[in-house]
């Protein structure tokens, strides 16, 4: 099989750069190792920017999101047993987020591709990327018992943290920036109202807490919890009197609870690859970085890699120009703005976990640094800004 691009993984990042590259007319073969119905049982981001949204505007897969999905114009941040609004339409210049799953935007775009004939591989096992440095790169991989071959002149590495892409390069070609947390979340989905119309983060000296949501009627909510804890360390009713712990009280009374639909433990990482072009092979998503969650910018950050990586990949093959400039700078482009948001995302993973290495004077330090931000118009600027997104 031939194609232009080589998709490798069909998570958000492969998605969307598939169809946007299908809308300028270039063809482009996603290979999965996963099947749709797998895919789209994780249960993962929820917050979008307004540029993501306006990406996937470009990508013509927004239809359903604007519908469906909740406009937030701002959050409360619970500490100290009060409640405090961050007024993100105020404080970042009209600026605001969607609430609207990742699993309901992958089905979006999963629609989208089967409805334009595109080919998306499923199920493909032993995937591995061949010759990138040159300008021949090959997929291989077996499905079905038998052994395939794709050749293209690009490959895009979108198969997340775990995948083949990032691992194919040589280690001298490489270099990783990582921090691991000394904690996770433990994350329910449940068929609950919201406790409240907007999100809920929560700094607690027992941990951090998060309530949000998927629809007025299904609640999503978060607790910090042991790196070394599983989903068995977690009943429901463990995880409702931990997460009541951590909001001020009158909140506490609202929260509606219920059985579980879904349970997970994610652990929390900071990570960036540099560069994160390698000759024909391009990451993007979490293949080439991971943010902790704490500020909504994980699919985020995928959507941000694919504007950048489509439209370089569009002036190349519609420009007619043979010296790939835009190619060239897709790794700079990106990483300043990765960067920048994994700074964010460091910062409200610092401001808002109970750290254990930090003791009392880091809880006194937090709670004096919260204070000071709802205080203060440029501090509650520079929250807001980031939150919804800083310029692409
Ligand atoms: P992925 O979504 O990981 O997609 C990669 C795809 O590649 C997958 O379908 C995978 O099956 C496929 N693949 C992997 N290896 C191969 C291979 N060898 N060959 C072929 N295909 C392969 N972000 C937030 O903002 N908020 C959250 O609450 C949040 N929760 C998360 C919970 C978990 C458990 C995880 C893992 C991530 C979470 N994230 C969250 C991060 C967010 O979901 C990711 O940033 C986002 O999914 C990145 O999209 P992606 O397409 O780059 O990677
Ligand atoms: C969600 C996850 C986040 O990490 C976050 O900061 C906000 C919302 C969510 O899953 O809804």
């Amino acid at each position: 099989m031939k194609t232009q691009v080589a998709i490798i993984g069909s998570g958000p990042a492969g998605l969307l750069l598939g169809q946007l590259l299908h809308l300028s007319g270039i063809d482009a073969v996603i290979i999965e190792q996963k099947n749709r119905d797998y895919i789209l049982q994780r249960i993962r981001a929820g917050v979008l920017e307004q540029g993501t949204v306006s990406i996937l505007d470009r990508a013509r897969v927004s239809e359903r999101l604007h519908r469906e999905g909740l406009v937030h114009t701002g959050f409360d941040v619970c500490f100290a047993g009060q409640r405090q609004r961050l007024d993100l339409e105020k404080y970042a210049d009209g600026k605001t987020v969607v609430v609207y799953g990742q699993t309901e935007i992958t089905r979006d775009m999963m629609d989208a591709r089967e409805a334009s004939g595109a080919i998306t591989v499923y199920d493909a096992e032993n995937v591995a990327i061949h010759d990138f440095e040159s300008d021949h790169p090959r997929v291989t991989y077996t499905k079905d018992g038998k052994d395939f071959q794709l050749t293209c002149d690009f490959i895009a590495g979108c198969d997340g943290f775990h995948g083949v892409s990032r691992k194919s390069v040589p280690t001298s070609a490489i270099k990783t920036f990582e921090k691991i947390y000394p904690f996770g979340w433990i994350g329910v989905l449940s068929e609950t109202k919201p406790v409240s119309d907007e999100l809920i983060y929560a700094n607690h000296e027992s941990g951090f807490a998060l309530c949000s949501m998927r629809s007025p009627t299904r609640s999503r909510c978060y607790v910090q919890c042991a790196l070394t804890d599983t989903i068995e360390d977690w009943p429901e009713e463990k995880f409702w009197k931990a997460l009541k712990q951590k909001l001020d009280p009158e909140t506490a009374a609202d929260l509606e609870t219920g059985p579980a639909i879904e349970k997970s433990i994610a652990p929390l990482r900071s990570f960036v690859t540099e560069p994160m072009r390698f000759g024909s092979l391009f990451l993007a998503g979490d293949a080439a970085h991971i943010v902790p969650p704490a500020g909504a910018k994980g699919m985020n950050l995928a959507a941000s890699d694919i504007h950048y990586l489509s439209n370089a990949l569009i002036e190349h093959y519609t420009s007619g120009k043979k010296d790939k400039v835009s190619l060239d700078q897709y790794s700079h482009k990106a990483l300043a703005r990765v960067w920048k948001t994994e700074r964010f995302s460091w910062w409200m993973t610092s401001l808002l976990h109970t750290l254990p290495e930090n003791g009392e004077l880091g809880t006194k330090l937090q709670r004096a640094e919260l204070e000071y931000v709802f205080q203060s118009d440029a501090a509650q600027a520079m929250w807001a800004e980031n939150y919804v997104g800083l310029p692409l």
